[in-house]
């Protein structure tokens, strides 16, 4: 296997083992002909790309029957509300500016700049959270982005000013179509702008559960400055976000075309000293992913022995690694309770756990909840009072295994 980014030859430091699709939540008859592939990681010793060794066809991921939809968490919506805001502000200085982002999704972002009246295009291959834009009013295509797809696009509409994306460009193996997409799309003075999980925050904080089917990738500022420079092109600013447990947002610029902010530098350091280039870093990583496994299975044992209930909250992609690489079953798990409709009465993937909906946590409080939706502590936290008053607990692995009562969440 040769590094997507860089040819060069990568070998995996660790196996997570079968993996079914992360968002494949299906029903019992599909059950026999579930598709698994063994889930492998590599860090490229030359360009520093992280990245899975083998990745599920994108059909099989991204379909009429994508089950993520942006829309569930009203955190994220506030979040791409002031994203769009600080696009429009900063970014769209032509008179009658243009702008594209690519896994809109249902529109989430987009939204903003259909009510502002800018002209905008949402790229979106999974036909249903497309359609969900569209009838938002959002001005949307369902395919996939890459090279191809930006020329026809300037065809359409003529050049960008911003391309943007958020936990989509992580999804996308082909990144060299994609990168010579965004030249071909963005006018000289445009700017990408995109956010994904951060490699630093996933090794400090052992949020192995971020590593699935569609995160190909997990970026660093190392490994996103070398993808683009190849093409003539530079990282002008990065701002870590605290979305998806760590994220970074990074701006990139043809070379020379802006400034280079501090920040930049000094994320590049940072990331020396967390030691992103060097294999004992992994080493350590693949030593803590196993320990905080067994924790977390030892843990689940021993509530169940003691006769309490477990019930998941929030049937995340996420949680597609956590179960299926700590071997959880619906004997630890009685069900996960999730909000989005799709996901409701159907079966997690690989584990087959059911998913309901969440008023059937409401009506009877386990006495337990696994987070897996840790990345929304804060709104969950908030609406979840009244199952903490009533002695509900709940079992987090981040930042480590532990069980979490009333009086720590106040
Ligand atoms: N931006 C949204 C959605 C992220 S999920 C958010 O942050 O909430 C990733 C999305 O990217 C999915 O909707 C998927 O269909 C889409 N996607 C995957 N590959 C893509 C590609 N090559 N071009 C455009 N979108 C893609
Ligand atoms: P997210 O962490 O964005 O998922 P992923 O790991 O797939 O990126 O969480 C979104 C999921 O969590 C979605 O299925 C809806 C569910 N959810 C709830 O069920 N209740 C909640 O209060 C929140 C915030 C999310
Ligand atoms: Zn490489």
């Amino acid at each position: 296997m040769n590094c997507r980014v860089c040819k060069t030859p990568i070998e995996s430091f660790m196996s997570f083992g079968k993996m079914p699709i992360a968002n494949g939540f299906l029903s019992r008859e599909h059950f026999a002909r579930e598709y698994f592939f063994e889930m492998k990681v590599a860090s490229c010793t030359k360009c520093g790309m992280f990245q899975l060794i083998e990745q599920p066809d994108r059909e099989k991921m991204f379909n009429e029957n994508y089950a993520f939809f942006s829309g569930t968490s009203k955190g994220m919506a506030v979040h791409f509300g002031e994203f769009a805001e600080h696009v429009k502000k900063d970014f769209l200085v032509s008179a009658d500016p243009f702008v594209v982002e690519i896994g809109s999704n249902d529109g989430i972002m987009m939204k903003h700049f259909a009510n502002a009246k800018i002209r905008h295009l949402g790229i979106e291959p999974s036909a249903n959270v497309a359609q969900k834009a569209k009838e938002n009013g959002v001005n949307t295509v369902s395919r996939f982005f890459d090279a191809q797809c930006a020329s026809d696009i300037i065809k359409e509409y003529g050049q960008a000013d911003a391309f943007l994306g958020a936990n989509v460009m992580c999804h996308i193996p082909y990144m060299h179509s994609i990168v010579e997409g965004i030249k071909i799309l963005l006018k000289p003075n445009g700017v990408a702008i995109f956010e994904d999980p951060y490699l630093g925050d996933v090794i400090e904080q052992i949020t192995y559960d971020q590593i699935y089917d569609e995160h190909v990738f997990l970026f660093s500022v190392s490994s996103i400055k070398y993808l683009f420079e190849q093409y003539g092109m530079e990282v002008v600013d990065v701002e870590p976000q605290e979305t998806h447990g760590g994220s970074m947002r990074y701006v990139i610029a043809p070379k020379g075309a802006q400034k280079i902010s501090a920040k930049v530098h000094q994320q590049l350091e940072k990331e020396k000293m967390l030691g992103l280039h060097k294999p004992e870093t992994y080493e350590q990583f693949r030593k803590n992913c196993e320990r905080s496994r067994d924790e977390l299975l030892g843990l689940m044992n021993k509530i169940r022995k003691q006769g309490n209930r477990i019930v998941g909250y929030a049937a995340t992609s996420k949680s597609t690694t956590i179960i299926n690489y700590c071997g959880i079953t619906p004997e630890h798990i009685e069900f996960i309770c999730d909000t989005t409709p799709i996901k409701q009465g159907k079966f997690s993937p690989g584990a087959h756990i059911p998913v309901k909906a969440y008023e059937e946590f409401v009506k009877d409080y386990p006495e337990y909840a696994l987070l897996f939706a840790y990345n929304h502590s804060k709104e969950i936290m908030a609406k979840e009072q009244k199952f903490m008053q009533s002695g509900g607990k709940w079992i987090v692995y981040v930042p480590k295994v532990q069980v979490l009562e009333y009086d720590f969440v106040q």
